[in-house]
């Protein structure tokens, strides 16, 4: 059966490559680094690509494949690529796709390392990035060159949960032949599928809420065949592929991705209203809540709201690094979209070697804190922010 018209739950859960002679209902783990041919000639077919089949880990095994095509399906993609991190698809996507002398229109506030990569390491071959204000969407064509090749953003961004309007973002990128993509790792397949909207490519962390459960690290990119293949290429050649034992674990982790998310955007916005309406808090920032400054567009992109909160602390630093030090609950780490509620303070952790002027032209300010709701009893993790706050 064609899992092309079944429901998203269903391709997540249903999605099964192959089976062993053992016919097992539950996929097993394929740890081995190569695989073996019949004879000469299947060797050189397969490696002539003249046969769809596994060569070695690095190029595919089955369980990244089946990882892979669980994406592509869920996301309404051609085709895919699973890798190491997030960040070694971000890296390897821009890198195989681009030359010297390139140029990126990106959104101005994207995830730290991904920043690092445009200003520190892509000019050394050459390849420029220009920025434009999440919140002034409508200026993005300002910025394009006659070598600009790729329009990026991710929505909801991290770690302000500003919201891009992806229907726009897909129309500029047609009208000048850029290639659209997309960092979808806020919002999951289940919640937005930026294809739909134009996207020609998305890219996913897959350590954040596909795994949901802070034990994997991995990536994909996913979207068309033909920038696939090259993404494909380089990666083969480069080696920043993910582990069979990964993949494997992120595959199960897809089958119940769709509930999971259903309870941690339920969490989420009893989070966001309950911050709303306390006094020390300035202002909070959730993309389904109607205060957020592009709540129509988030509900005309996403079916949910997703499980990060971002609020601004009354009495900026001091007041955000006081708040982390009562919570008692919820975990101060460096991850999100765990189980486990986490919260972080950008201004004096992640982003605290950005001037404050850096920090403000990528939505970061003083007294921003991210919450990332997890999917403990809502009321324990309210009461513990609440206890913080006071
Ligand atoms: C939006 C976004 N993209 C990419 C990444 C990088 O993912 P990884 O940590 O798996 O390399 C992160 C990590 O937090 C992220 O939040």
């Amino acid at each position: 059966m064609s899992n092309q018209n079944l429901g998203l739950e269903t391709q997540a859960i249903r999605t099964q490559l192959e089976r062993t002679q053992y016919l097992e209902h539950s996929v097993p783990l394929y740890l081995t680094s190569s695989f073996i041919f019949e004879d000469a000639e299947d060797m050189r077919a397969s490696f002539a690509e003249e046969k769809e089949r596994n060569i070695y880990s690095r190029f595919s095994n089955p369980n990244t494949s089946e990882f892979v095509e669980k994406i592509c399906q869920m996301e309404g993609a051609e085709d895919g690529y699973a890798f190491a991190t997030g960040m070694a698809a971000v890296y390897s996507t821009f890198v195989a796709l681009l030359n010297s002398g390139d140029h990126i229109v990106s959104a101005s506030s994207v995830f730290g390392s991904t920043h690092t990569l445009f200003t520190k390491y892509f000019p050394k071959w050459n390849i420029t990035t220009s920025y434009f204000d999440v919140n002034k969407p409508e200026t993005i064509e300002n910025f394009i060159q006659p070598n600009t090749k790729i329009l990026y953003a991710e929505s909801p961004t991290n770690p302000a949960v500003d919201v891009l309007d992806l229907e726009l973002l897909g129309i500029i990128a047609k009208k000048h032949n850029l290639i659209l993509i997309i960092d979808n790792c806020f919002a999951t397949p289940y919640i937005q599928n930026p294809i739909q909207f134009g996207a020609d490519l998305v890219i996913h962390s897959a350590t954040k809420l596909i795994d949901g459960q802070g034990r994997v690290l991995g990536g994909v990119t996913v979207g068309r065949s033909d920038l696939i293949r090259e993404i494909y290429l380089f990666a083969r050649n480069t080696g920043p592929a993910l582990s069979p034992f990964n993949a494997w674990v992120l595959s199960k982790s897809l089958e119940t991705l769709p509930v999971r998310i259903e309870k941690h955007c339920e969490n989420a916005l009893k989070v966001a209203e309950f911050l709303e309406n306390h006094p020390n808090v300035a202002s909070v920032k959730y993309p389904f809540l109607k205060s957020h400054p592009q709540y129509e567009v988030a509900k005309k992109q996403m079916k949910l709201g997703g499980n990060i909160v971002a609020f601004e602390i009354k009495g900026g630093i001091e007041s955000g690094r006081k708040f982390l030090d009562k919570i008692k609950l919820c975990s101060l780490s460096a991850n999100l979209g765990d189980t486990r509620s986490i919260v972080t303070h950008p201004a004096s952790t992640t982003h605290s070697k950005l001037s404050e002027e850096e920090r403000l032209a990528v939505s970061i300010t003083d007294g921003l804190v991210r919450v990332s709701v997890g999917l403990e009893t809502v009321q324990d993790v309210i009461n513990d922010l609440k206890q913080a706050l006071e």
